[in-house]
């Protein structure tokens, strides 16, 4: 995003607490996530150091550094998801989207996009739902006691295997 956009997002916020949270939340609901230039120019605009800004841009899981997909599917690695398979789930999910192994951003988070740019799939620790483990959240959904056989009927609601898709 450009200064002029980020001078614009900043105005709406007058105070400076919270500010710098605020301000890079909005880009990312506008732009899906938060590039380099991007960091850089909202280090300029509040006149806050470029080192503050990448700390919580980075602190924040829910904050994404690199291009996603429309739809972020976020499979829980936490303990009680773990020992229910979660890494069984994240197999299907490579598997069904054609999603490499081991694709990883440049802050070690695993998130492969597909190739029409409809999925990303990440990974995280604990979405304080494990009593329906093992748990995935796309778009900020939870879907509780997820196994290989729903997997599909849970992307379908997203899309996916309609023509021109995964
Ligand atoms: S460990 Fe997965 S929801 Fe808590």
């Amino acid at each position: 995003m450009d200064r002029k956009n980020v001078s614009r997002i900043a105005r709406k916020y007058n105070v400076y607490s919270g500010k710098l949270l605020g301000v890079l939340e909005d880009i990312q609901k506008e732009e899906r996530y938060l590039s380099e230039e991007t960091l850089k120019n909202v280090a300029d605009v509040l006149d806050v150091p470029l080192t503050r800004v990448y700390s919580v841009a980075t602190f924040y899981s829910f904050f994404n550094l690199v291009p996603v997909g429309k739809h972020i599917i976020t499979v829980c690695m936490g303990t009680a998801c773990h020992v229910k398979g979660a890494y069984r789930i994240l197999e299907v999910l490579q598997d069904l989207l054609g999603v490499r192994p081991g694709e990883t951003t440049k802050d070690g988070k695993f998130m492969p996009t597909t190739h029409d740019k409809k999925f990303t799939v990440s990974t995280a620790r604990c979405f304080g739902a494990c009593s329906m483990t093992p748990v995935v959240m796309i778009d900020g959904k939870i879907y509780g006691y997820v196994n290989a056989k729903n997997i599909p009927l849970i992307l379908k609601e997203y899309g996916w295997g309609e023509k021109n898709e995964n």
